[in-house]
This record gives C-alpha cells, structure tokens and sequence, in this order.
C-alpha cells in the first residue's frame, strides 16, 4: 500500500467553454490538437479504471488502502466529467468526438478478463503518471497556454501523481499467488500493448482534427510533431526513462523522488487557483 502520498480530493470545476482561443496551446495547432485528442481517450479510459479496480474492492480487507482505492475512483470521476465537458467544446468545433470515443470503447471492450483489465488499468496509469511527470517536473511547459487549460491539466497531472500506485498496488495484492514472471510479463505485456493501442487512438484523433481544421499538410505537419516530441522542447524524449522505469521487475510507483514534485504541485495548484485541498469522508 501507498503511504508516500495522501490522495485529496478537489472538486473542481473548469470553465473550458468560456474559452474563446481554439488553439489554447501558445496558439499552436499541432501541441493543441495531441492534447484535445488525448482529453477525447479520457472519459472512456478512466471509467474503465474505475470498473477493474473496483471489480477487487472485497479482496482488501486493510480499511486505509481501501479508502486510498475510494479516493483513486473519486478523483477519476471528476477527470471523467470535466473531460467530458472538454470534449463537448471540442464536438462544438465539429469535430466527431462520438466516433473518436466509440474507438476507445471497442478498444477497451476487447479486455474481457478482470485481472488482464487490472493490468491493463495498471499500465495505463503508469503512462498518465509519465505525463504528470513531465508537467509537475517542468512547470514551463504549460506557463504560457490558456489559463483554464493550464489549470485544468495541471489538477489533472497532480492528481494522477497522487493516486499513481492504487491500481499497482491493487495488482500487487490480487496477483501475489502468480509466479513472479507471469506476474511481471502480464503487467509489462500490458504497457507494451497499451503504449502502442494508446498511441495509435491519439494519432488517428489529432489526423482527424488537424484535417477538419485544414490544418494536414502531410510529412510536414507529422515531422513537425515528431521534432516537439523527440527533438526540442523533446516531451517524450525528457521522460522515456521515466517510461521504461515500468519494465524493470523491481519497479514501484513511488521508487524515485516524486514526492518533492507533488508537493511542488500543490503549490503550484494552489497559487494558480487559490485551490485548497481537503478531504472528502
Ligand atoms: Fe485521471
Ligand atoms: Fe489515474
């Protein structure tokens, strides 16, 4: 069970459809567009997360980790309702959110057995708590896009830091009767998977906008993209390692020292929004 980090519930609403500025990242279309077709996998995504980990609820008898897995399903449904609203304003674009979520739906509606779900929920979690990293490492990479956007990611990222081992330590406690290796090769099979089904939703999604927008302009557009992510400013190539941490057969959550980033995170949450945290009971 996790102890690093107390998991807060913030009920926070974010006033997405005030925005006036389409291209709310430094008036970008390309970085716009990879986090609007991010936000369209989430609502599906994080109900999913919810399903498998609640689907354990009665193997945990310890009261504290079962109120860290109630906090964990909480803070999801709120990133599922504001992304939700994300998404509506995105729809009022005229883009077509609905198919791009029927897409995430069958995905997942492919993982029929709880504890391939679990896993999967796990991997996933681990790659939102890549991305986490990145923002709460670096807080210049949101410093200058649009406010609402800038706050509704960042309570997003602090968050997934905050509840980064409930799915893992749920696994850890349901498996502990498998052998160690089809316990390992069951998770690190699951980010394998994930990593690549995840990314080939978000690359069909941001396509489909930028070609709405007449913004597709073939290898140019798709190197341009490649540069942001591997070259300069480089968002995947600063946390591969953080990425690969996953596959190592010793590897936790809370292993390195991202306690210090959370707390930055509060901070930084709570000097942007005046958001103090609080408990739920
Ligand atoms: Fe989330
Ligand atoms: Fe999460």
């Amino acid at each position: 069970m996790s102890i690093e980090s107390p998991i807060f519930i913030r009920n926070i609403h974010f006033p997405i459809q005030d925005v006036k500025q389409h291209d709310w990242f430094e008036g970008d279309p390309l970085r716009t567009s990879y986090c609007d077709a991010l936000s369209v996998l989430f609502p599906a995504g994080e109900r999913f997360f919810i399903k498998s980990v609640k689907h354990y609820l009665d193997k945990i008898e310890d009261p504290d980790f079962r109120e860290e897995v109630r906090r964990f399903c909480i803070q999801e449904a709120f990133h599922t309702r504001e992304h939700e609203a994300y998404n509506a304003q995105l729809a009022s674009y005229g883009y077509d959110v609905e198919k791009m979520e029927a897409r995430v739906i069958k995905a997942l509606g492919r993982v029929k057995s709880p504890i391939v779900q679990l896993a999967f929920t796990v991997a996933i979690e681990h790659l939102t708590a890549t991305l986490s990293y990145l923002i709460l490492k670096d807080p210049k990479v949101l410093a200058k896009v649009t406010p609402v956007y800038r706050d509704l990611w960042t309570w997003h990222a602090l968050e997934e830091m905050e509840h980064k081992a409930v799915a893992f330590d749920v696994y850890q406690l349901v498996t502990r009767n498998l052998s160690p290796w089809k316990r390992y090769m069951l998770r690190v099979g699951a980010l394998f998977a994930v990593t690549i089904d995840i990314h080939r939703m978000l690359l069909i999604n941001f396509n489909e906008m930028l070609t709405h927008r007449g913004e597709s302009k073939g290898p140019k557009m798709w190197l341009k993209s490649a540069w942001s992510l591997f070259g300069n400013p480089g968002y995947y190539r600063r946390v591969i390692f953080h990425y690969l941490r996953f596959y190592s057969p010793f590897f936790h959550p809370w292993k390195g020292d991202d306690g210090k980033l959370m707390r930055q995170g509060r901070q930084e949450l709570n000097n942007m929004m005046n958001v103090e945290p609080k408990h739920v009971d």
